[in-house]
């Protein structure tokens, strides 16, 4: 079966032999896109996190057929050494990973969650549904809370989001 997909903005084409390829394995496997991390491939960890056409996605749970033609955003395409995106460079800062397993799906998801509490969208923890919450600690908590981190890193990966959000506020 063959796919094309927009991948960190390049037009990119992979045959999958079984159509139950998820997302995940065919970024990995089959686009060497190893930045993105399976963790539990059961939609629990967040560390396989993508954005879907600007919306943060657990890959593990979606199959590559179902993206023809969607656009995907890795870790690779929020920022790279020498060029880090302001998320990326707050967590280096604010020391928010130990040993980098979870990273990338929490960079990823951070930047995401910024545009759509920017956008307006609320939280379970949002106080007015209609125009979300400002960005609490409680809100960027509640709205990570599905990326684990095993290291327990929660604090500085906090202080790393709040001071991005700050910065672009
Ligand atoms: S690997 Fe997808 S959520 Fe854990
Ligand atoms: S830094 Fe997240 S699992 Fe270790």
């Amino acid at each position: 079966m063959d796919l094309t997909l927009t991948i960190n903005g390049e037009r990119r084409s992979l045959t999958v032999d079984d159509p139950r390829v998820t997302l995940l394995d065919a970024l990995r496997q089959h686009l060497d896109l190893t930045g993105t991390k399976k963790g539990c491939d059961h939609g629990q960890c967040g560390a396989c996190t993508v954005m879907l056409n600007g919306r943060r996605i657990n890959s593990c749970l979606t199959l590559a057929v179902m993206h023809e033609g969607d656009e995907i955003t890795t870790i690779e395409g929020i920022g790279r050494p020498g060029g880090l995106s302001p998320m990326q460079d707050a967590f280096v800062r604010h020391d928010g990973f130990q040993c980098g397993y979870c990273t990338p799906g929490q960079i990823v998801s951070a930047t995401a969650m910024l545009e759509e509490a920017r956008q307006g969208w609320p939280s379970y923890v949002s106080d007015d549904l209609e125009r979300g919450g400002d960005l609490s600690d409680e809100e960027i908590r509640e709205r990570m809370s599905g990326n684990l981190c095993r290291c327990s890193c929660y604090p500085n990966i906090v202080d790393a989001i709040r001071d991005t959000a700050e910065a672009a506020a």
